[in-house]
């Protein structure tokens, strides 16, 4: 039996096709996990395929792999990632901030161009990803970010330190309301799976991410309508939803007296953002 060290890209190579049973992304999961392991970026990895792995680094590559066949998600092995401009602490104790979810901050973003110092208001911010990407991109907003879980407070508090933004956080339950205001734009990627398709989810969304910020009982409309009485008249309401629920969504925002519905699309042409302003 050969004792030859493995190198950098025979592992990856038989990692790739390991996790690519149980994922769609197998190689680029691969890539992301061995380069954490070895404490490089993924394209450094493509400078060095002949390197030899210590037995060390190859336990630990392993233990990551394992974890990732398991249908741990990625961003909670490293236990960061990117978002926008920023990388943030994650891990279960909120959901792993999306790439559509950054459609959600532009489209916010293209509502407090020309104002001064606007009032924002994050519903449901989790990790703080939309929080605290408005304070980063619009430094002179200031943003409040709420959640009814003391878990996901804990840590956006963690990434208000990680990025040094100022943002207020505070525990609140949209359910009774919005906290302060007048504000220029409640932006919010609520909870909005049915309780009844929770089962239908992917193990690696299902059986990791928390419920609580899965599934809500009608959570868009929960919180367009309390976002009424928080927006100032002309201010604006940004709002992720799911897929296949863009229709539903602009026509219960009408209903409520919202003006200038207006829909986006992700990157993959799939409407999921849905906005309006306050008459
Ligand atoms: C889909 S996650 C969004 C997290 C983050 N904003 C993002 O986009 O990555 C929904 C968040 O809403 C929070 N949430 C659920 N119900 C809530 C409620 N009634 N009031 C306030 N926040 C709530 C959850 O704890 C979770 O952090």
């Amino acid at each position: 039996m050969s004792t030859a060290a493995l190198s950098l890209g025979d592992v990856l190579r038989r990692a790739s096709e390991h996790l690519g049973k149980t994922s769609e992304t197998g190689r680029l999961d691969a890539e992301l996990l061995l380069a954490h392991t070895l404490g490089r970026n993924r394209i450094e990895l493509y400078t060095d395929f002949d390197r030899p792995l210590s037995s060390q680094e190859l336990d630990a590559y392993r233990e990551a792999v394992a974890r990732r066949a398991r249908h741990e998600p990625v961003a909670y092995i490293l236990g960061e990632w990117g978002f926008r401009r920023l990388t943030l602490n994650v891990d279960p104790r909120a959901l792993i901030p999306r790439p559509e979810t950054e459609i959600v901050v532009e489209r916010a973003l293209a509502h407090l161009v020309g104002l001064d110092a606007p009032a924002v208001l994050d519903v449901g911010t989790g990790t703080g990803a939309i929080a605290l990407a408005i304070a980063d991109e619009q430094p002179d907003a200031r943003v409040t970010a709420i959640d009814v879980s003391a878990d996901a407070l804990a840590l956006a508090r963690e990434n208000v330190e990680r990025t040094g933004l100022a943002i207020e956080l505070g525990r609140h339950d949209a359910a009774g309301g919005l906290p302060g205001g007048p504000y220029d734009l409640v932006v919010s990627n609520p909870p909005y799976v049915e309780r009844a398709e929770l089962e239908t989810l992917m193990p690696d969304v299902r059986d990791y991410e928390p419920h609580v910020a899965l599934v809500g009982d009608h959570m868009p409309e929960v919180v367009a309508r309390a976002a009424i009485d928080a927006l100032r008249p002309g201010g604006h309401l940004v709002l992720e939803i799911g897929d296949g629920q863009a229709l539903a969504t602009a026509a219960m925002l009408g209903g409520l007296g919202y003006v200038d519905v207006v829909t986006t699309p992700d990157l993959t042409g799939r409407d999921r953002v849905v906005e309006g302003r306050r008459d």
